[in-house]
């Protein structure tokens, strides 16, 4: 588990409830909770949305979609029930933050969901967490529980006549059922593998009706927006890219551990001042810059602003913010084979091209690890992950294949070191640390 670590240039709001007992219903209250679900409940669905849209706000799962928007595709009327869905499922490895969020301010994640069930007219949210956080699920039913119990869910929300439940359901262990449809396959009670796409949730969803999905520090999020004002928000983050981030920085450096920092926030800060640099002072090698689906960069690259924008366009993605350090005691072809082990499991073997490609990956990679690659394997292992891309009914297919793909065009001269029976370089120093 993540230390509760801090960095003077750190901006807490959604982490500004963390270590002053606020999981308990009244610390909650007396530190500013359920104000902002209150006023939205007078406000209603219109201005809601607005003020999301002028938030700035862009989901934290991963695809950073902007939140206002999503929420206005929801149809206002419908025949069947409308949903709203907590993503707490945090599989993608180097993130780990929306256990903190659970961890210490359940409160925020249901007041968020109240507010976003206000916006799209929704009776019913769901929290799905993920089947590892075990240890979680005590913690929230109490703070559903609790929120029950002073009648801010429930039929009469707040006294009115507007209704909203929580229901908390864990997973099983897959990494696949944080993808949105695949999650609500779960929900269901069925096998979680995704759906063909359009229809997209918003519109046919949870059970077929209208749904909205929303990451943990997603709406988590929410209750601060309306505590400080959207302007307010927006301003802290970098253009299009409203307010702040919990960065997961793990790997080689000497203070890993979960930072709230300003969207647009620079890398090379991010990992040599707030963690510390990289640990012992050794030579940074490469970073993985929004968990292990993203494409990794190198040192030269890293003078980089840290939001959806400014990540893109430097060939990457900021994905769910799991900055992963790399030194140079790594062997990158090793830490290749981790990555494509873990999707090669996690692969739901839905499409072909995601069970095969990952599982021949895979067993490209160990046998090249091991020195028995031969020099067409290099190009073999690219057209293989390149044939992934676009071609699966989610993005895990390509979440698994774009990792790869960085790895080989970006260290292709370490993966020629490994050729025709050489002995990894690195096979002394094989540690790597994963948070
Ligand atoms: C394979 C896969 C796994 C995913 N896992 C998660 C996850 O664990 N948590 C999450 O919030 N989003 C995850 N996503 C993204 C979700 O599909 C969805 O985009 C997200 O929950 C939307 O919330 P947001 O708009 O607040 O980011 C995953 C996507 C894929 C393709």
């Amino acid at each position: 588990m993540p230390r509760l670590v801090s960095h003077p240039d750190e901006v807490k709001i959604v982490t500004r409830r963390f270590g002053l007992g606020a999981t308990e219903i009244d610390r909650y209250i007396e530190l500013g909770g359920y104000v902002s679900a209150k006023k939205c409940l007078e406000e209603g669905s219109d201005w809601i949305i607005n003020e999301m849209k002028a938030s700035g706000l862009r989901g934290r799962g991963g695809a950073g979609f902007p939140t206002g928007m999503k929420w206005s595709f929801v149809p206002k009327k419908s025949d069947k029930p409308k949903y709203v869905l907590v993503n707490g499922d945090e599989s993608e490895p180097g993130t780990c933050k929306d256990h903190l969020i659970f961890l210490h301010d359940p409160h925020a994640v249901i007041e968020g969901a109240i507010i976003a069930g206000l916006a799209i007219g929704a009776k019913v949210g769901f929290i799905y967490l993920r089947g590892e956080y075990r240890y979680l699920i005590e913690i929230v039913e109490k703070a559903v529980a609790d929120a029950y119990a002073r009648g801010f869910l429930g039929k009469n929300i707040f006294g009115s006549d507007t209704e909203f439940q929580v229901i908390t359901q864990s997973g099983a262990g897959a990494y696949e059922v944080g993808e949105e449809s695949a999650l609500m396959e779960s929900l269901e009670g069925k096998r979680g593998i995704p759906r063909i796409k359009p229809p997209f949730p918003a519109v046919v969803g949870l059970y077929g009706g209208p749904t909205v999905i929303n990451n943990a520090e997603t709406i988590a999020t929410v209750p601060h927006i309306f505590e400080m004002g959207p302007a307010a928000y927006a301003k802290v983050g970098s253009e299009r890219n409203g307010g702040t981030r919990l960065f997961s920085i793990s790997g080689h450096v000497e203070r890993p551990g979960v930072y709230e920092l300003p969207m647009g926030y620079n890398l090379k800060k991010m990992i040599y001042e707030v963690a510390g640099g990289v640990r012992g002072g050794r030579k940074l090698k490469a970073v993985v810059p929004g968990g292990s689906s993203t494409p990794v960069l190198l040192p030269e690259e890293i003078d980089l602003g840290m939001d959806f924008d400014q990540v893109g366009k430097a060939g990457s993605m900021l994905g769910s913010g799991g900055v992963v350090v790399i030194d140079d005691q790594t062997c990158i072809v090793e830490f290749a084979l981790r990555t494509i082990s873990f999707y090669q499991h996690e692969s739901c073997g839905w499409c072909i091209p995601c069970r095969e490609g990952t599982d021949w990956l895979k067993k490209s990679l160990t046998r090249f690890h091991a020195g028995f690659g031969v020099a067409k394997d290099i190009d073999n292992i690219q057209y293989l992950a390149e044939n992934m891309m676009g071609r699966t009914f989610c993005p895990f297919g390509d979440a698994a294949a774009m990792p790869t793909l960085g790895f080989v065009k970006k260290f292709r001269k370490e993966f020629e070191d490994h050729l025709n029976g050489q002995p990894c370089p690195f096979a002394k120093h094989v540690e790597l640390a994963v948070i």
